[in-house]
């Protein structure tokens, strides 16, 4: 008899991007198609290689594309000969700005030890790009960068954070430094206080984000959900990535939990440059984050049977393809 695969297919935008980008997201549209689940992929060639081609980083009319398909997966952008900011600012911050991808969010999960997810508000913060020079190449040069904080942005990532507490142990901890950031920590922490009293059922911690890179190394036990700002969650799930495998089995989701568009999935890492073309890259980060699209568009069955293929996976050694195809064989 067949099996009963829900008939949907959906469409991807899928961007491999530089490096072992397209090697790994490969491996990822190949496990998803032997979970059983169609998906209807465009692809779109972009990136450092792109940019460099003609110019191109992420036109207007390539997102309003993106507008109508039901996901976007990613591998990795970023080529040495591209000056910093291009990519990072043009594409990968744009792409969250302008599809409001509010929630970052990172798991991590390491057997016999720890299992914890971490949400990195994904808009804003020092990330938003206000500030600017004066007198630019001068002795008396000046720079600022600011960190904007806005009260519905600090409290929307809060509130997926409790949201995603009572789905899993009921336990968040607000991540900050409002000893010394005492303007933006005390936004926060005033959102995080008055969310909080409307999940009575949720207990709540609070870290200075020095005391839990500690944490995150010494104790990770500790933690069921995580929220913090822009800077801090990029810089803590890098952390986390190390203490739980490595970064070759670290995924994540850029989610727009209303749904008002696409959300976006790509591994934590980048395009390693050093290892590209030689079927040297751990697959497992971009097949977990394939199976975290999957479960965002409603497959939380063949979701489940992917990460689970993939702790099974996690310790083997390979080439990417052979590791690929060993977590294909195991659904
Ligand atoms: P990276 O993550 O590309 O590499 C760091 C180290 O980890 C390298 O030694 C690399 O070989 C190793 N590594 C990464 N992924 C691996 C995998 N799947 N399996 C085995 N080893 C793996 O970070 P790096 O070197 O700082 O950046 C390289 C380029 O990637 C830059 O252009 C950067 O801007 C870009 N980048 C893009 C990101 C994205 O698309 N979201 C995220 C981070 C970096
Ligand atoms: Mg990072």
């Amino acid at each position: 008899m067949a099996s009963e695969n829900t008939s949907k297919t959906y469409r991807i935008a899928v961007v491999g991007g530089d490096g072992i980008g397209p090697e790994v997201i490969e491996q990822g549209l190949k496990v998803i198609d032997a979970a059983g689940v169609a998906l209807e992929t465009v692809d779109y060639a972009l990136g450092g290689h792109r940019y460099l081609e003609d110019g191109t980083v992420l036109t207007d009319e390539i997102l309003s594309e993106w507008r109508a398909f039901d996901a976007i997966y990613l591998g990795a952008v970023g080529t040495p000969a591209v000056p910093p900011g291009v990519i990072e600012r043009g594409l990968l911050l744009k792409m969250r700005f302008e599809l409001d991808l509010y929630v970052n969010l990172r798991p991590f999960k390491l057997e016999g030890s720890h299992d914890f997810v971490v949400i990195r508000e994904n808009t804003e913060g020092t990330y938003a790009g206000e500030g600017g020079f004066m007198r630019k190449g001068t002795p008396h040069e000046i720079a600022t960068q600011g960190s904007v904080n806005t009260r519905r942005g600090a409290e929307r990532a809060i509130r997926y954070g409790f949201e995603l507490a009572t789905k899993r142990r009921n336990h968040l901890t607000l991540v900050h430094k409002t000893n010394v950031l005492t303007f933006s920590g005390d936004l926060w922490e005033r959102a995080f206080n008055e969310v909080a009293a409307e999940y009575p059922g949720v207990t709540t911690a609070y870290n200075h984000v020095d005391a839990a890179c500690i944490y995150f190394v010494q104790d990770p036990q500790r933690y069921d959900v995580v929220v913090t700002d822009n800077l801090f969650g990029d810089i803590l799930t890098d952390l986390g990535g190390a203490v739980s495998g490595g970064i070759g089995l670290a995924a994540s989701a850029n989610l727009n939990p209303a749904r008002t568009g696409p959300s976006m999935f790509e591994p934590v890492h980048g395009s390693a440059p050093d290892i590209a073309g030689q079927q040297k890259a751990n697959p497992i980060a971009a097949i977990r984050s394939g199976a975290m699209m999957l479960d965002y568009l409603g497959e939380a069955e063949a979701a489940s049977r992917i990460t689970a293929a993939c702790e099974a996976c996690a310790d083997m050694s390979g080439s990417t393809g052979e590791i690929g195809d060993a977590v294909a064989d195991h659904l």
